[in-house]
């Protein structure tokens, strides 16, 4: 059993998410590409990160934007070759640079030639490298009826019916992305082979997309939170009754990780912290981390049934009591990751922060500093750093992700469930296109991100808001996530990653703080998530240095609009 509870690398980085698509285009084409990834390394490494999770860059359909694989040892031609992928590899590594990639093996693309030859009859090898089942009856019309009444996370049944074999197999994403079979030992065979293929290549870890849900509940039972006409995807159904993920876990692990110096992240939706601690566990030798969710439903109304696609106001107390909770819960026993934003989620500042010109980046910088002075491995998204916002388009047609076209499809144009503004107003909120505009390089046509027509709109106010301009400012934001980077990986390493985590007060709704405890040294955190002025005292005496803040003097007890400061003092 490995013991991962002393000083680790992984315990120690910061990571940098780039959703390629939407990185930098080198060619002209309006996609983004690995060339262009590789170009800007030398910026990323200015910025101080040491790992980069690369978001899918396998062969693919792009039904869900590479998280669809049709070739698990083959580039996506319109990003490039093997050799593009070998030199960016190369020169990250020259640069310091480790690279996850980002594994995705709940499913594949129904373009994969496992799932071609899968549905091709009932009786070939691949058959089960899926999971097919027979219709449970026919409808009045004598239409077959779904296995379950299972939904999937981009609304609608989690079953396809496949009229050539005259059965039904499971997608808990969308139709072109169905289920691998993980009960079949061949698929797992496969898969360990996919991953150490990688591993041979040089990259350093993986990013493991939904593994939670690759143990299904036995026997495939009906899901009781099923409501039609509402979005409520079974995958928290299929989380919370599957059977085997760890002991497939362990597998995985065993088999792959185990034999080479690499960082693994689970992605984990609707896992709670105690679950956590089994896959991530110090001595759980199944994952380093895991992403929790928790904190992305806070301005989600559960009480409308319709998962994300919904809104409440953000209460700072809900918002404090998970992530200080997954802070305390996992200490001394689990390593947890931190994060604001990804390619999934809309642009933190918009939700979390102000994302006026006047408190833009005073409020970025606001939540950056809660983030990056916690306990865990933090990530930054690309655009993060200099402070992109939400992107509001016109018409549905603007937009081109799955996930929101298919909520308005069922709940505009199916059920009549919401208004087109209704709808729209939810993809503004939450649209996971909010993530995915050009990333915004500088003021020049199309922020700098092509020179040809971008597959996606970009957000107009790239003339305003661009990396240049912020590299080049010493206040920026961007210069305040290097300096966060920098104390974390530098002079304050041993308080910012290993010191204790106590939350203070706790019931308070517009101040997050909470101090980082080390030997005979600590560290106070203040931050203030609101517009207001407000008076705070923390009792602070004497022999305090400031270590980072948003404004360039201190106001004592006064705690200005999205004001953060850090301190040091003795313990
Ligand atoms: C989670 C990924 O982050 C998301 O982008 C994707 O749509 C689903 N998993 C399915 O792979």
């Amino acid at each position: 059993m490995a013991d991962h509870s002393g000083k680790q690398w992984w315990k120690e980085a910061v990571v940098y998410q780039i959703w390629p698509r939407s990185f930098k285009d080198s060619d002209g084409d309006g996609l983004g590409d690995i060339p262009g990834i590789t170009e800007k390394l030398p910026y990323l490494a200015e910025l101080g990160i040491n790992v980069i999770w690369l978001s899918p860059v396998f062969a693919s359909p792009n039904d869900d934007m590479g998280y669809d694989i049709s070739d698990y040892r083959a580039i996506m031609p319109e990003f490039g070759t093997m050799a593009d992928f070998d030199t960016m590899l190369e020169t990250a590594h020259c640069l310091g640079i480790k690279i996850l990639m980002d594994l995705v093996v709940n499913h594949s693309s129904d373009e994969h030639a496992w799932f071609e030859a899968s549905r091709a009859s009932r009786d070939n090898e691949y058959r089960d490298y899926y999971i097919w089942r027979d219709s449970s009856g026919h409808d009045e019309a004598g239409n077959p009826l779904p296995p379950n009444n299972w939904v999937s996370e981009f609304s609608g049944p989690a079953w396809a019916y496949d009229e050539h074999t005259d059965q039904w197999y499971l997608h808990m994403f969308s139709k072109k992305q169905p289920d691998l079979n993980w009960e079949n030992p061949k698929v797992r065979q496969e898969i360990f082979d996919i991953v150490t293929f990688w591993l041979d290549k040089g990259v350093d870890g993986f990013r493991l997309d939904a593994i939670n849900i690759i143990s299904k509940p036995e026997g495939l039972p009906d899901d009781p939170a099923v409501v039609p006409g509402k979005q409520t995807s079974s995958i928290p159904f299929v989380i919370e009754n599957g059977t085997r993920v760890h002991e497939w876990m362990h597998e995985l692990n065993a088999q792959t990780f185990a034999k080479y110096d690499v960082m693994t992240v689970g992605e984990m939706s609707a896992t709670p912290p105690e679950e956590a601690i089994q896959f991530s566990g110090f001595t759980s030798d199944e994952l380093h981390m895991i992403f929790h969710f928790e904190h992305m439903a806070v301005d989600s109304d559960p009480d409308a049934g319709m998962g994300k696609w919904s809104r409440k106001p953000v209460d700072l107390v809900e918002l404090k009591t998970i992530l200080n909770e997954w802070q305390t819960k996992l200490a001394g026993k689990a390593w947890g990751s931190l994060y604001w934003n990804n390619h999934d989620q809309p642009r933190t500042i918009s939700r979390f922060g102000n994302d006026s010109p006047e408190y833009r980046e005073r409020s970025g910088k606001m939540l950056a500093t809660v983030l990056h002075f916690m306990q865990g491995t933090p990530y930054i998204y690309q655009g993060e750093e200099f402070g992109m916002t939400n992107v509001q388009f016109e018409a549905i047609e603007d937009y081109k992700d799955l996930d929101s076209l298919n909520m308005y499809e069922g709940m505009v144009r199916q059920y009549g469930t919401l208004t087109h503004e209704q709808a729209m107003e939810l993809i503004y909120a939450k649209g996971r296109d909010n993530a995915r505009t050009p990333v915004q390089w500088d003021d020049s046509a199309h922020g700098g991100f092509t020179t040809g027509t971008p597959w996606i709109g970009g957000n107009p106010n790239f003339t305003e808001i661009n990396a240049a301009e912020a590299v080049s400012r010493e206040d920026s934001l961007w210069n305040f996530y290097r300096q966060l980077i920098a104390l974390r990986r530098g002079e304050l390493q041993d308080l910012m990653v290993y010191g204790g985590f106590v939350p203070l007060g706790e019931d308070d709704a517009q101040v997050y703080a909470y101090e980082r405890t080390g030997e005979g040294e600590k560290l106070l955190v203040i931050a203030n998530f609101t517009d207001q002025e407000l008076t705070r005292d923390f009792g602070l005496g004497e022999g305090l240095s400031k270590v980072i803040s948003n404004y360039a003097d201190d106001a004592g007890t006064t705690l200005r609009p999205y004001e953060a400061k850090v301190y040091r003092l003795a313990n």
